[in-house]
């Protein structure tokens, strides 16, 4: 899909532009948007209203055709609710109504002539950006592995027209959503390819492809590397599976040389059977998911290269698969991370934390401003927060609550919403081994954040949070497939650092 700016002076009437489809907005009160009343020399779209044809709620939608005056083909009138109440839901429900109709259309192309401006709390480039977002996100079928490709939306081309003096916000918008778009797209890709294919091998060959288009510096460490890194925790998880484990380390230096760099490090696990500890056999098939955290550091550094973003982001990636086998780890068996600290494995399928804390504690050596590790980490996680927000974890202290907030902030800003968890001494208690430096699970209460308290002994050693993404990752059931998330937060989190870092 091809997005671009069309602006518009004062001497310039919307009904001149040519188009396939012109989409303008209408309220409820049979209110006309000022685009839709400069379409409406004949009269014909208050005709419509009155007719009752569309309602003007949101998500209503009327398309008409060569009406007298305008020069586009078609004119798609789109409910926006009540007059003065657009929010961030309604103009997201606009652009997939333009989608869907269109999609009917065959190739027709479009000119987005919505009141862009009215969003309560947003502002034109949050409006083009996310409007891009939606259409992005309803044209991506998951298709790579099926011999027909399924046909996908019908519009080609969407051009939003925009007022002459705000025409470089603007580019500058549409730069950033198809970013972060391609961004999605990527985890969202590499999250739905099953686990023959996306192995911890085709991560690593993911990163060097990126490194080469964006010329970023990648590096990869094998089995024999790690074990020299003396990474007993992370390999623990490796023990069990045919695939090689991968250490994968992506560079965007954009900053300046001398600026610590923002981490992130996402969980690469890329078939997660639960090891001896086995899962049970229901719904397995979806634990291909449990790389979406190696996913969206992909997803975010592509995202921040294709922007050029100046600052330093560094990505990790620890991947493996967690399998059963002969030589599998076993309940009871005690490993030593790389920090030194020992750790008495209770649980095979605990073994996110396992393959964190040890990359956790190499990102000590970038001496990094802050890092945010990124997993789908608990089952926990869904119960609390179910799918709508993403676990956010950290200490409490005022460097942290700043980190955290940033991270809010980022997903408020986007729609890719995150929630605060606690991580208190309390909670630590229960990780308590008898027989080694800490178990690697803490019962069943408070599942999600005694997963974090685990990892917050690896991460004293600079500002840290924790992102728990099992709930909003991927989506089951009919709509089975991955969502892209948190790559819109993370991204935005960036690209505001890079902001205030000018
Ligand atoms: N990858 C899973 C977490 C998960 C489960 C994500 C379900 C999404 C849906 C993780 O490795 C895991 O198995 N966690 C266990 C931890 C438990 C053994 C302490 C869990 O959540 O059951
Ligand atoms: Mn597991
Ligand atoms: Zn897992």
């Amino acid at each position: 899909m091809d997005f671009s700016i069309k602006t518009i002076d004062a001497k310039t009437s919307i009904a001149s532009l040519k188009a396939g489809c012109i989409a303008v907005g209408i309220y409820e009160n049979k209110k006309l948007s000022p685009q839709a009343q400069a379409l409406d020399k004949s009269g014909e779209i208050t005709a419509a209203l009155k007719s009752g044809d569309i309602s003007g709620k949101p998500g209503s939608t009327l398309l008409l055709r060569k009406v007298a005056g305008v020069a586009a083909e078609r004119v798609l009138l789109i409910g926006l609710g009540a007059d003065g109440e657009l929010n961030d839901k309604v103009t997201s429900m606009a652009a997939l109504c333009v989608a869907r109709v269109l999609a009917t259309l065959g190739g027709a192309d479009a000119l987005l002539a919505l009141p862009f401006d009215a969003v309560k709390e947003r502002d034109l480039a949050w409006a083009i950006r996310s409007s891009i977002l939606v259409l992005r996100d309803n044209s991506y079928r998951s298709d790579t592995l099926k011999s027909k490709k399924e046909t996908t939306s019908g519009i080609k081309k969407v051009a939003f027209l925009v007022a002459a003096a705000k025409a470089a916000v603007a580019k500058e918008a549409l730069a950033q959503g198809v970013a972060l778009a391609n961004g999605i797209d990527l985890t969202k890709e590499l999250g739905n390819l099953p686990g023959n294919v996306c192995t911890p091998t085709y991560l690593a060959n993911t990163a060097k492809k990126l490194a080469k288009e964006f010329k970023l510096s990648v590096e990869v460490l094998d089995r024999k590397q790690l074990e020299a890194l003396k990474m007993g925790s992370f390999l623990s998880v490796a023990r069990g599976g045919g695939e090689a484990p991968k250490f994968i380390i992506l560079k965007h230096l954009g900053g300046k040389a001398k600026d610590a760099p923002t981490v992130l490090v996402g969980k690469g696990i890329t078939f997660d059977t639960g090891g001896i500890s086995l899962k049970g056999g229901a719904g397995m098939d979806e634990m291909k998911y449990d790389m979406c955290g190696a996913g969206s550091v992909l997803g975010t550094i592509r995202a921040i290269a294709e922007l050029k973003l100046k600052l330093n982001v560094i990505g990790v990636i620890p991947a493996t698969e967690n399998m059963p086998s002969g030589t599998a780890t076993k309940p009871g068996d005690i490993v030593t991370s790389m920090s030194g600290q020992t750790i008495e494995i209770l649980n095979t399928d605990a073994e996110g934390r396992l393959v964190l804390c040890d990359a956790l504690t190499y990102v000590e050596r970038f001496k990094p401003a802050a890092v945010v590790d990124i997993a789908t980490l608990t089952g926990a996680c869904v119960t609390s927060l179910g799918h709508h927000n993403s676990g956010l974890f950290t200490r409490h202290d005022s460097a942290h609550d700043a980190l955290a907030e940033e991270l809010l902030s980022a997903g408020k800003a986007t729609g890719d919403t995150a929630w605060r968890m606690p991580i208190e001494d309390s909670y630590q208690e229960q990780l308590k081994s008898n027989f080694a430096d800490m178990a690697n699970i803490g019962g069943p209460a408070g599942g999600s954040i005694t997963a974090a308290c685990f990892l917050e002994r690896y991460t004293k050693k600079y500002t840290w949070a924790h992102l728990d993404i099992a709930g909003t990752a991927w989506k089951s059931g009919a709509a089975k497939g991955a969502t892209g998330r948190p790559v819109a937060l993370l991204t935005t989190f960036l690209m505001n650092r890079a902001a205030a870092a000018k």
